[in-house]
């Protein structure tokens, strides 16, 4: 008989992916909470495990693995993002790294044309002025916003997540839609969008959706100099990273009126503390990281967690490898 795997979940999460591992003979435990575990508990409870569920809120580097004591095989977060795996850590001690691609794109990608929606046309300040009572008779220069129709749209970041936003704003009937990426991909053809160099996507952008990973490239590469570039009535939407927008900076262009409005589903840090200005400032929409908040993208991504688990126990192709 082979030997019964240990599996670590680091929160409460969807049980069917606590199931398939339970049914596949793993022994499995969990962190009991739907909070972030501490880093202290995770030291001491990573020990002797072969394998690691996580969260995108839980930093796995060499002290974390090497807490686990030589029997880890795979760190598979249930995320798409995996910014916080220290990947060369993971490399040295021949530990696989797995996230779950697919399965929460159509919920981030509606949640971005959502949150799109909800900046350009000003719907909370309307929500707000009903409950506080400013619905006085209809004004015609009253909370108005930017329509998509005719529009270009601007997109960093083609992947799955992109092009799911770009599919859902064509009915729309922007005009034209341009993207930025490390490369050109085939598929932009579909939806007919136009590579164009990043300064370009800036410039002529009226509404930009930010819909990349964090990665050394993309850090901050919304700052200053990026905001006055930009053109004085445009619209900007974060479902990506936090760490892709210099925050302050996001912060002056608002109040300098160098852009009309953002929208972020994503904040660096996150959470954004409740007297942060971006929460507050009349032009600037904060979600707390919702993208893939919906019960069949979470049950998706606890499954997948668990079948890359699996996978890489049984030495399968896992869905979602990363190295
Ligand atoms: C991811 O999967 O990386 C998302 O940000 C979580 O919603």
């Amino acid at each position: 008989m082979g030997i019964r795997r240990k599996v670590f979940v680091t929160r409460r999460v969807p049980q069917t992916g606590v199931q398939l591992l339970e049914e596949a003979g793993c022994d499995v435990t969990f962190w009991d909470s739907d909070e972030a575990i501490p880093r202290e508990e995770l030291i001491v409870r990573i020990s002797g495990v072969h394998g690691l569920f996580c969260m995108l809120t839980d930093i796995i580097d060499g002290e974390v693995l090497d807490a686990a004591g030589g029997s880890l095989q795979v760190v598979a977060t249930m995320s798409v993002g995996y910014e916080h795996i220290d990947l060369d850590a993971c490399r040295e001690r021949d530990i696989r790294v797995c996230n779950t691609p697919n399965v929460s794109t159509d919920s981030v990608a509606e949640l971005t044309v959502a949150l799109l929606l909800l900046t350009a046309r000003r719907l909370l300040e309307g929500v707000q002025a009903v409950k506080d009572g400013q619905w006085g008779k209809w004004k015609p220069m009253w909370l108005c916003g930017m329509e998509m129709a005719q529009k270009t749209v601007g997109i960093l970041g083609l992947g799955r997540i992109g092009y799911g936003v770009a599919r859902r704003l064509k009915p729309f009937g922007v005009k034209r839609i341009l993207y930025h990426d490390v490369c050109r991909v085939g598929y932009a053809a579909d939806i007919g969008a136009s590579f164009v160099e990043f300064d370009k996507l800036l410039s002529e952008s009226d509404l930009i959706c930010i819909c990349c990973n964090l990665t050394p490239q993309t850090k901050h590469k919304f700052n200053k100099s990026a905001f006055k570039q930009m053109k004085k009535n445009a619209i900007l939407v974060n479902s990506g990273r936090g760490g892709v927008i210099q925050h302050n900076d996001l912060l002056e262009a608002l109040v300098a009126g160098d852009i009309a409005a953002a929208g972020l589903d994503v904040t660096e840090p996150e959470p954004l503390p409740a007297d942060h200005p971006l929460v507050h400032h009349p032009n600037c929409i904060v979600l707390p990281h919702m993208g893939s908040n919906t019960w069949d993208s979470r049950i998706n991504m606890s499954e997948t967690t668990a079948k890359n688990i699996l996978s890489i126990f049984h030495n399968e192709n896992a869905m979602g490898f990363v190295q």
